[in-house]
């Protein structure tokens, strides 16, 4: 029998404080079948010495193409064309704007220039750096180029403060290499012998685990906007941050995800379907056409409860009269109506965002709106509510109640995910 054929990756360290992580990376992919060779910026030995990489991968690590000791005169060709992947971690805002313009001024941005195999980007920094619109304009050309990210995640940053721009889970970024890995190997067959692919099985990762693979999941998020006249509307200070945490959450657990989505100030995640709702009552119909193929649905979003009852035609004049007075009505309740036409199996979750007694409201919103779950928070309070990368929240259920501390919307997710698992594995019982 063909001995199993080894993935190889070519792992790039850029200068970032994360750069220690990329040793976990490797000890990882190792652990998987890959075998690893190390590609450092000048930069990012500053943070690790290239000797640590050298003594647990057993390669030479690349660092300058013109290095005396380098054993290969044309590395970056070599190294580039040998590789089934070609994986950053960290990358620095800096390393990401070179690829994007294609800047070869040394090994790692060489190389990148120089390999077809697929590229996977993990980037780490501070949180202004990486909602910079420079930033965002360099990743939006990667993607557009076939790169994949793993996206930061929110959390406190080595700088002290909370925001995105933290690496993903090791575990993760090992998870999305195997995964591109071992469908592309499935795909091309004839690269691996044995059908090495086939027996890709990630078992050593101490993955985030997959305890929501089946699971459809329908999220509603950001603010709705309930139209006055052509040119005005109603709305909230909703930005949509804690809706696209869960659904970020939930897709990396295993989930196909579904957002609707009313305004929001930050983009979604990768990799959920994305359908678009501005008023109450497009996200109620987008919704309800969504609901029979959903299986769990979380209602993060803060809908309007009422709008006005007519919008008028033409923009409102400014008149004599020195108070206006607008007629407004209710907006459908799209949660209530979703647990009242609920179908067999539908967990339903809701948010109750309030500014007084928050634990009693909550309750009432659970019996009343008969949901499964209440994420429960006091926007009054501060690191939570609206816009922030944080939120404090309780988690309701019947039975139970869990007060969580100040943590990033992105955890938060998580354990609202937890949760959920746990209700469906004790109404399976
Ligand atoms: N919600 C909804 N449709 C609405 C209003 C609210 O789906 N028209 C959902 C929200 O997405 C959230 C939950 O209901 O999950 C709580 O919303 P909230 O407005 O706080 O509760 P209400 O019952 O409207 O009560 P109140 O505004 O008086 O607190």
């Amino acid at each position: 029998m063909a001995e199993k054929r080894k993935f190889r990756v070519g792992l790039g360290v850029a200068g970032g404080i994360a750069a220690y992580k990329a040793i976990e990376v490797l000890r990882l992919l190792q652990k998987n079948d890959c075998d690893v060779q190390v590609a450092m910026t000048k930069h990012a030995t500053e943070f690790i010495q290239p000797l640590t990489f050298r003594a647990l991968s057993e390669n030479y690590v690349l660092v300058d193409d013109y290095a005396p000791e380098n054993p290969d005169p044309i590395a970056h060709i070599n190294f580039s064309q040998n590789i089934d992947l070609l994986l950053i971690v960290p990358a620095t805002a800096n390393l990401i704007a070179k690829f994007a313009n294609g800047i070869a001024d040394d090994f790692l941005s060489s190389t990148y220039l120089a390999s077809n195999a697929p590229v996977m980007i993990a980037p780490a920094m501070n949180t202004t750096m990486w909602n910079h619109l420079a930033t965002q304009r360099n990743i939006e050309r990667l993607k557009a180029d076939g790169v994949h990210f793993v996206e930061p995640i929110a959390g406190e940053l080595a700088c002290k403060t909370v925001g995105t721009g933290k690496l993903e889970d090791v575990e993760n970024i090992a998870a999305q290499v195997l995964q591109i890995l071992g469908s592309r190997f499935e795909v091309s067959g004839s690269k691996f012998d044995n059908g090495s692919a086939n027996n890709f099985e990630p078992e050593t990762l101490n993955l985030k685990p997959q305890d929501l693979l089946g699971e459809r999941i329908l999220v509603t998020v950001g603010g709705t906007r309930e139209a006055i006249d052509p040119v005005r509307f109603i709305s909230n200070h909703s930005s949509g941050k804690m809706g696209f945490a869960v659904a970020e959450a939930a897709q990396k657990r295993g989930a196909k995800v579904t957002v609707v989505c009313g305004a929001t100030s930050v983009a979604p995640p990768e990799n959920v379907e994305v359908v678009k709702a501005i008023s109450a009552e497009e996200m109620f119909r987008a919704v309800m056409m969504k609901l029979p193929e959903t299986s769990i649905f979380i209602g993060a979003a803060a809908v309007a409860d009422y709008r006005p009852r007519t919008i008028e035609d033409f923009k409102i004049k400014k008149t004599d009269q020195d108070i206006l007075i607008l007629e407004l009505e209710k907006t459908p309740d799209i949660l209530s109506n979703v647990s009242n036409n609920r179908h067999d199996g539908l967990l339903v979750v809701g948010f109750a965002a309030e500014t007084n007694d928050v634990v009693g409201y909550a309750k009432s919103k659970l019996a009343k709106k008969n949901l499964d779950l209440v994420v429960a928070n006091d926007i009054t309070q501060p690191g939570a509510g609206f816009n922030t990368d944080t939120n404090i929240a309780a988690i309701i259920t019947r039975d139970h109640e869990i007060e969580l501390p100040l943590m990033s919307k992105r955890e938060l997710a998580d354990k609202i995910l937890d949760e959920v698992v746990k209700f469906r594995q004790v109404s399976k019982l």
